[in-house]
């Protein structure tokens, strides 16, 4: 029979393992997102690279790479930055990069950030979905 104490201290501990293991994406809430789009076959280079040359390049491109973030390829955008993957190929609802263009969760993670561009639209964001749903080629 374990004393008190001890167990005081497995619940403790095993509280602490359980925010341990919360992965920092579970903070995403799938059902804010708005849908994938149906379009087939969208690629980075074809739909996405546009979208973020016009939003997101002066801040994530060859001058500034803020958060050490560069969105101006695609393999620097599946590198990530700080935090990275931001982009979780095939799972665009545990991709960070999804919430942030969504404007789900956190309002500091916003992108682009706050009066600092014009948000996505449903529509853009869903595009963004569908690529990394795709396998983010
Ligand atoms: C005006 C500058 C600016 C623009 C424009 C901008 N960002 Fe950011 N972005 C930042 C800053 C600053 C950070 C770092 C935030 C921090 O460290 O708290 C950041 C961080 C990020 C991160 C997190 C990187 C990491 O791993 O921590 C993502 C993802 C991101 N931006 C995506 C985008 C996307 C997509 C766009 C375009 C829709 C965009 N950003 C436009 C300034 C910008």
């Amino acid at each position: 029979m374990p004393s008190h104490r001890s167990l005081l201290v497995a619940a403790v501990s095993g509280f602490a393992v359980s925010l341990l293991m919360t992965p920092a994406t579970a903070a995403i809430d799938p059902a804010k997102l708005p849908p994938a789009a149906k379009t087939p076959g969208v690629t980075f280079a074809k739909d996405i690279k546009p979208l973020f040359e016009k939003s997101c390049f002066k801040c994530h491109g060859a001058e500034k790479q803020k958060g050490k973030l560069r969105l101006d390829t695609l393999e620097a955008t599946l590198k990530g930055g700080e935090n990275a993957p931001n982009v979780v190929a095939g799972d665009s609802a545990k991709s960070t990069l999804v919430a942030a263009i969504a404007r789900v969760g956190d309002e500091d993670d916003f992108m682009p950030p706050k009066d600092k561009g014009e948000p996505f639209t449903k529509e853009q964001v869903g595009l963004v979905r569908a690529w990394i749903d795709q396998g983010a080629k």
